[in-house]
């Protein structure tokens, strides 16, 4: 009645940025992620308990935080098709200073494998998934390890919008992701939000659903080769797609600042003079940087000198993974 699992965030190359349907969270797109290590969450679930607590980075979590994680549950429940009494929920992750990156995503997943494995449920990666993205759409992504395609799906009630492993994270030992915190502060508007507005007032958005549809086969095509140059021009490609559809919206939403453009163009410098980096960007202002692993400490250093707070230095992620059972 009692599961414990650790799971990694992932970042998208190919983002995903929209719902067509919001109770679901289901994509108008398909995406692509990589999954990232070493940071991790780590999530215990155990039925059973006198009344339903979640404790979340060792806070009491309360409203809609509380509510997302106790709906996944109950998802866990009709799926166990029996009374599992109330929940106990406790997770943490390990890397404080990139808490906006692993919570979310990392988190879900964790909960969902967690969930699963604590009814006594089988393993299975699509159901888990699924039930992931019912928590998060990108957590659907944190399941397994490597990279991971979140294809869109076509039915209403979601059950083929899951995310599947594309390669896993040893076909590509070299490739390095150097998360550069600029700015620790939260986001002035949710992922959730900004997604949202753009949908609903943006009126490039037909063009980004369109657009990201495509680019999807081809990062496949260009992770296949392990071509680092045109991936890396595609991600970026992809995140001033993401990033543009939301300035056209209404409210504009810009989550970049002065620094963040800062190091982008500094960046570009160092790319004129051969070294091999290239960024990807989510709904805040902290770039992710692309690289090998010749070039890891010199993207540092380049995050560092653009005013970076702190660095996280990651490599290609495994599957979330269940820690013990009882
Ligand atoms: C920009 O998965 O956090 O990071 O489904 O509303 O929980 P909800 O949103 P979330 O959005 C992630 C948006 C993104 C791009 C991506 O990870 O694909």
């Amino acid at each position: 009645m009692k599961a414990t699992v650790r799971a990694h965030p992932n970042i998208a190359l190919v983002k995903y940025w929209g719902k067509r349907d919001d109770a679901l969270i289901l994509p108008h797109q398909s995406s692509l992620s990589l999954t990232l290590e070493p940071i991790h969450v780590t999530t215990t679930v155990e039925f059973g308990a006198p009344s339903d607590t979640v404790e979340l980075h060792g806070h009491a979590a309360k409203g809609s935080e509380r509510d997302r994680v106790l709906r996944l549950l109950d998802q866990v429940r009709a799926q166990a098709g029996r009374d599992l009494g109330p929940a106990k929920v406790v997770s943490r992750g390990d890397f404080p200073m990139a808490a906006g990156l692993a919570s979310s995503a990392a988190g879900f997943a964790a909960l969902a494998v967690a969930g699963r494995a604590a009814a006594g449920l089988p393993q299975d990666t699509r159901a888990s998934s699924i039930l992931a993205r019912r928590g998060s759409g990108s957590a659907c992504r944190s399941v397994q390890g490597g990279f991971c395609e979140w294809m869109r799906g076509e039915r209403e009630d979601g059950e083929d919008s899951y995310a599947v492993q594309r390669f896993d994270a040893g076909h590509w030992a070299d490739l390095r992701m150097v998360v550069a915190i600029l700015d620790r502060g939260e986001k002035e508007v949710k992922s959730r939000d900004g997604m949202k507005n753009t949908v609903e007032t943006s009126p490039y958005y037909p063009a980004w659903v369109k657009d990201a549809e495509a680019e999807v086969p081809r990062a496949r095509e260009l992770i296949a080769k392990k071509d680092l140059e045109a991936l890396g021009e595609l991600c970026e490609r992809n995140a001033w797609r993401m990033h543009s559809t939301s300035l056209a919206a209404d409210p504009p939403l810009c989550y970049l600042n002065s620094a963040t453009l800062g190091l982008i163009q500094h960046l570009r410098e160092q790319r004129k003079k051969g070294v091999p980096v290239w960024f990807t960007l989510d709904a805040g202002p902290n770039p992710v940087l692309l690289t090998n692993a010749a070039h890891e400490v010199a993207a540092e250093a380049l995050a560092r000198a653009c005013g970076a707070v702190d660095v996280v230095r990651c490599v290609p992620g495994g599957d979330a993974t269940l820690l013990t059972e009882h």
